[in-house]
């Protein structure tokens, strides 16, 4: 374990700790200490220096554990699962699984770090990452079709990541095409899919999911879109590994039922959990945005738009809803 997850570890409990007793337990030095959390509090983390008494956390923080997550997963999931690698920082938990799954790494493969330095979003976006108690979440599952068979599944996901999150009392979760997860139409957690492999199958999918729990202010005031983090909208605090468990559980059995079923069972559930349909938007595109009115989506996962009576069908872009319209 890197220092600075040492020194976050023993601060986690959120009691008064001195430099001193720090660098006892950890067998380094003062000055080792101090830089440690120097460089904790520049990645965002708020921790108080109070003269005489030491440092303390601002916010308590459940720090991933391999063991406690293997712990809260039935015995059935854990025989698909083949490894969990937690890391306390990587440039994208999706870019490390590609690399495994290019060196033919089995399905079933998961990835979680602590902070991610080039976290990846959709259309090429970054997805900021900071350390702090979010989720950054990927899982490789191997499909034996081609990677065409594939669209929808991203939706299917979302579905399970809502299930999930009504799960523990958060039920005005919701989802924004294709893969958004909003409540209250800001967003909470995105999923990035990223595929590959034969077009006659075996394919790959890496699932990513980034799931805000508490996002640093400054931080995330680089955020060009509405957010919120689960810390502001759940009744009770979050227990971080228990919940990845869940999510791992919820998206291993989507991957299973669509490699069986396809979309078709996701659509009811992903219907009823659309928090934009009848919605005045625009759709982004590349080169191009087009208004209209949420029409929901079909049955293979586009997006149904509706303008001046004629409904288009798109398979992506970013739909932002158009305030002038939806004023109350
Ligand atoms: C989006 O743009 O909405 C998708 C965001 C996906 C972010 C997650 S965090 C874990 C995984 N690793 C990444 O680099 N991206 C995904």
């Amino acid at each position: 374990m890197n220092i600075d997850a040492k020194v976050l570890s023993l601060l986690a409990n959120c009691e008064f700790h001195s430099g001193e007793l720090l660098a006892q337990l950890l067998s380094v030095s003062r000055a080792t200490i101090w830089k440690s959390i120097k460089k904790l509090r520049e990645s965002g983390l708020d921790i108080y220096a109070v003269r005489g008494r030491g440092y303390r956390l601002a916010d308590p923080i459940e720090l991933l554990n391999q063991a406690s997550i293997l712990e809260a997963l039935s015995p059935e999931k854990r025989m698909d699962i083949k490894k969990i690698d937690v890391l306390w920082e990587v440039d994208s938990t999706n870019k490390y699984l590609l690399g495994l799954a290019r060196d033919d790494q089995e399905g079933g493969t998961i990835c979680l770090a602590e902070r991610q330095i080039q976290g990846r979003g959709r259309r090429g976006r970054q997805w900021i990452s900071p350390l702090g108690g979010n989720i950054y979440l990927s899982v490789l599952w191997k499909l034996p079709f081609g990677p065409a068979q594939l669209s929808g599944l991203s939706l299917a996901i979302a579905t399970s990541v809502v299930d999930t999150l009504h799960n523990i009392g958060l039920k005005e979760v919701g989802v924004k095409w294709p893969n958004d997860i909003v409540w209250r139409e800001r967003k909470l957690a995105g999923i990035l899919l990223e595929i590959g492999g034969e077009s006659a199958g075996p394919s790959f999918a890496i699932v990513g999911l980034g799931l805000n729990i508490q996002l640093n202010k400054e931080i995330a005031a680089d955020i060009d879109q509405p957010w919120v983090d689960l810390d502001s909208i759940a009744k009770k605090p979050i227990e971080r590994n228990k919940l990845v468990a869940e999510l791992i559980s919820a998206i291993i059995q989507t991957f299973n039922r669509f490699e069986h079923d396809g979309l078709k069972p996701f659509l009811p559930k992903w219907r009823q959990y659309d928090q934009y349909a009848g919605k005045s938007a625009v759709l982004h595109l590349e080169n191009e945005s087009i208004p209209g009115v949420i029409n929901g989506i079909d049955d293979h996962g586009s997006l149904l738009l509706e303008y001046n009576g004629k409904i288009t069908r798109h398979h992506s872009g970013d739909v932002s809803l158009d305030v002038r319209h939806n004023a109350t």
